[in-house]
């Protein structure tokens, strides 16, 4: 596949810096030449900047750097639906999770034009579900799915051209819902499998479910992938910690069979921070999913039963 990567070094949605060191990690990692290695051809467009801030405020006083993650919302759609438009596979290199205030947008925007429904994978202990109204931390990496599902409340972020459908989603791993987004993901019947479900039927249930309804609708498929969807004994570089996240092979189980289904068209990397690293291994470790994703398996499993 045509691969590009595309660096997203975007910090002002988290609570504490870092994440903006996140692309050139994953480039000190060897994504590039490791999936180059696979067979792919890769190419690194280096990292998006934007315009000058514009004076956008809003009521919630909690609510910090607004003006900065609408810019990058601005320059991220855009980027992405570029992206989208030349190559098979956009990897955006985070940065933390208001990045995808952009990137889902703009490749939803591209798959518009291509009459095909965008569907959306939430890997992530967090299922980013506030609006501006109802965050209470302010930090916007908070945000990213009300606002790209339509909700109301998002009149300071970028208009929407191609909102994704609520039933078009599905969130893996959450384990930390504040109460205000726990009533709006059921008003929205979203799909969310918390850590319980999948500690009582198996990360590959819920998974397999939603991809029979990605191919059923002939869907494009974006995946978003949070470090902090991983357990952090062996993720630790990232703000948000929550115990009791996905394992080392829950996460590539998830990776492999998202690539033998076929059907994903972009990824985002998100919520790296370098600088809470252990001589690299979390981006080591990403950068290792990506190459689950991406076609690295041990055996070839077509001719076999099990
Ligand atoms: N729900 C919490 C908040 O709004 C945590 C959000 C964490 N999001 C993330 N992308 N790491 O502050
Ligand atoms: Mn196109
Ligand atoms: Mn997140
Ligand atoms: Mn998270």
């Amino acid at each position: 596949k045509t691969c590009t990567l595309i660096g997203a070094p975007v910090q002002s949605g988290a609570s504490q810096p870092g994440c903006v060191m996140g692309p050139d990690a994953y480039r000190t990692a060897r994504l590039a030449e490791t999936l180059r290695d696979l067979g792919h051809e890769v190419s690194d467009l280096g990292n998006v900047a934007h315009e000058p801030l514009q004076n956008v405020t809003h009521k919630n006083a909690a609510i910090h750097d607004l003006p900065q993650t609408v810019a990058w919302a601005v320059a991220l759609e855009q980027a992405a639906f570029d992206a989208a438009q030349t190559s098979e596979m956009p990897i955006f290199l985070g940065g933390d999770h208001s990045l995808s205030i952009g990137t889902v947008p703009g490749v939803a925007r591209h798959w518009q034009q291509h009459d095909r429904p965008l569907f959306v994978l939430w890997l992530d202990a967090h299922p980013d579900f506030h609006t501006l109204e109802t965050t209470t931390s302010g930090n916007l990496h908070g945000t990213p799915v009300a606002y790209f599902s339509g909700l109301p409340g998002f009149e300071a972020y970028p208009k929407l051209a191609a909102p994704i459908d609520p039933a078009n989603l599905c969130m893996l791993g959450i384990r930390s819902v504040d109460p205000a987004e726990n009533a709006a993901l059921d008003a929205n019947s979203v799909d969310v499998s918390d850590m319980r479900a999948i500690d009582e039927h198996g990360i590959a249930a819920p998974l397999r479910a939603f991809l029979e309804r990605v191919r059923a609708a002939d869907g494009a498929l974006h995946v978003s992938l949070d470090v902090d969807f991983l357990e952090p004994s062996i993720a630790p570089a990232v703000g948000t910690t929550v115990p009791g996240g996905a394992t080392f092979r829950e996460a590539h189980l998830v990776m492999e069979m998202l690539c033998d289904s076929g059907l994903v068209t972009s990824l985002d990397m998100v919520e790296l921070n370098p600088f809470l690293d252990e001589r690299g291994r979390t981006a080591s470790l990403m950068v290792d999913l990506c190459a689950s994703l991406m076609g690295r398996k041990v055996l070839d499993r077509q001719t076999r039963r099990f």
